[in-house]
């Protein structure tokens, strides 16, 4: 490859990055769809961490686990639900949970 096209290269990449992050900026302020999870979840108690502390009957996850809307900071949960559904165990768009 001549100079000029690694460089091209090289520019592209980094656009890439920015717009990846950009996304993020503006998915942090992005509240959740009305029954982000249980759209695709139906049965609650399938879904539910095995190490759990004992909830009683299944209840929709964030009726306890909402984060503080005026922090907007990753909490165990949602660092943890982000794993499982980014590669883990399926890929999702941001906009399966997300209201983009
Ligand atoms: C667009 C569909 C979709 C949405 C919306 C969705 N999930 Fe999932 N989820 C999946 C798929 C696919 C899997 C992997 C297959 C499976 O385990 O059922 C999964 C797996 C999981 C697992 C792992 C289950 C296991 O096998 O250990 C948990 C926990 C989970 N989801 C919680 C949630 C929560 C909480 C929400 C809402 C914030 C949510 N999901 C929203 C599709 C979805
Ligand atoms: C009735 C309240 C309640 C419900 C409903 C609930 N949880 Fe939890 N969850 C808790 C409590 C309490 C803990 C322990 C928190 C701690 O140790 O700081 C916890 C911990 C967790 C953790 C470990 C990370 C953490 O925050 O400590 C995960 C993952 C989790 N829950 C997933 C789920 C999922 C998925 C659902 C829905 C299927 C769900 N929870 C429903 C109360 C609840
Ligand atoms: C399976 C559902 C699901 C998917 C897919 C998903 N998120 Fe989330 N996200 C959540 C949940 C649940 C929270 C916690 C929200 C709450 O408690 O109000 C959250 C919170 C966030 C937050 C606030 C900080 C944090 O980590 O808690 C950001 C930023 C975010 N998501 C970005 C994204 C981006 C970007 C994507 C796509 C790459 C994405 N999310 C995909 C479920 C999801």
């Amino acid at each position: 490859m001549n100079t000029w096209k690694k460089r091209a290269v090289y520019t592209y990449g980094i656009l890439l990055m920015c717009a990846a992050f950009g996304a993020v900026a503006i998915a942090g302020g992005q509240p959740l769809k009305d029954n982000a999870c249980g759209a695709c979840h139906a049965d609650y108690s399938t879904i539910m961490p095995k190490n759990h502390p004992d909830v009683g009957k299944a209840a929709a996850c964030l009726t306890c686990h909402a984060q503080d809307p005026a922090k907007n900071e990753a909490t165990k949960f949602s660092t943890e639900i982000h794993k499982i559904h980014q590669g883990e165990k399926a890929k999702l768009e941001c906009s399966s949970c997300h209201a983009l």
